[in-house]
């Protein structure tokens, strides 16, 4: 599960992953200094409210983080007053100690978990991404620019979802999805976000990755549907027209500045091979950078374990056997790198 830790003391830090990493995934945020936290987990404060500084910047993050429902306060000072005080400040839950965190953390997780496993078995996670590419496709269908913005939001639920359940969890829930597309975008995000994340990657890579791999394939949303969603294989004319995806997804975003350069590489290379066989710009290895080659590992490995209308979905053992033949399409030592997340999934 993803526990935003929010803290005015950077010392603190350390000792707190020591307690709780690898089973919470730790985000840490100095008060005062507060970016976008990720809209899921688990926020968890651990300040001294009996500085008045302190409470008033612990009020603007809450008025900034209201996304995150679930908010525990770490009150050391057994004083009640602290207690009452954490609460009014929007406290969910309270503990008074730090060998009380672990215990509570796995005591929200546990709950979380049980509200989300909805009967239909799409969860509002999912739904919600989808809702994200959907509004992107539409509105590039429809001739409007999109945002960098919009991708990040997508990309910042993947990372919540997949910090808080796991690999495992995100690729079941999104194969219930059926929209063939978004299903393909939510399973590429998913496995490129599940590989950085269990990698140890920096925070900001794992947002880079993420957000390449969120908007990779948005060159579709120029494919006719009769391509696109055709039930049976694409003849070699079709194929064509598929394979002009990358470039519009790099012409579609190109001129968004704040798209950056690794983002659109990504979006333009993601099906460029290492003995130059892919396209659209037949790059040879060391053209292709550690980003795009990851995302490519990541496309195929999805676009193999979904389920096409001509074909059963492949088991992930089968689909990583084949990341394992491209030998010499593929880094296999980042395919190596790669086996734990297809054991994972
Ligand atoms: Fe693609
Ligand atoms: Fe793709």
């Amino acid at each position: 599960m993803l526990v935003c830790y929010l803290t005015d003391e950077p010392s603190k830090i350390p000792a707190i992953r020591a307690m709780l990493e690898p089973h919470f995934h730790i985000v840490p945020r100095l008060l005062g200094d507060v970016p976008p936290f990720y809209a899921g987990g688990v926020l968890m404060v651990d300040a001294d409210l009996r500085e008045m500084v302190r409470v008033q910047q612990i009020k603007h993050a809450m008025s900034e983080l209201h996304a995150i429902n679930e908010k525990l306060f770490i009150v050391q000072q057994h004083l009640h007053h602290m207690v009452a005080q954490a609460y009014a400040l929007g406290a969910t839950s309270v503990v008074r100690c730090s060998r009380e965190i672990a215990p509570k953390l796995a005591k929200i997780e546990a709950t979380m978990k049980a509200a989300r496993a909805d009967s239909s078995g799409i969860t509002p996670e999912i739904a919600n991404c989808a809702k994200g590419f959907a509004s992107m496709f539409s509105a590039i269908e429809h001739g409007n620019s999109i945002s960098l913005t919009d991708a990040e939001s997508v990309t910042s639920q993947v990372i919540a979802s997949i910090a808080q359940d796991g690999l495992s969890a995100w690729l079941d829930n999104v194969r219930r999805y059926h929209e063939g597309t978004f299903q393909h975008c939510l399973l590429v995000t998913g496995v490129a976000v599940g590989f950085a994340l269990e990698t140890r990657f920096a925070e900001a890579d794992v947002r880079r990755l993420g957000i390449a791999a969120t908007l990779h394939d948005i060159g579709k949303a120029r494919i006719p549907l009769s391509i696109l969603d055709k039930p049976d294989r694409l003849d070699p004319s079709e194929d064509e027209v598929m394979k002009r995806h990358p470039m519009i997804g790099y012409e579609l975003l190109k001129d968004i500045p704040a798209i950056s350069a690794e983002v659109l590489d990504g979006v333009r290379h993601h099906h460029e091979y290492l003995d130059g066989s892919g396209y659209p710009d037949r790059l040879q290895a060391g053209q292709i950078t550690d980003l795009v080659r990851l995302l490519t590992i990541s496309d195929i490995f999805a676009a193999l374990i979904e389920s096409r209308p001509y074909r059963p979905p492949m088991s992930r053992q089968d689909a990583y056997k084949i990341l394992c033949d491209m030998d010499g399409k593929l880094e296999q030592p980042l395919v190596k790198a790669f086996r734990a997340v297809a054991r994972a999934a």
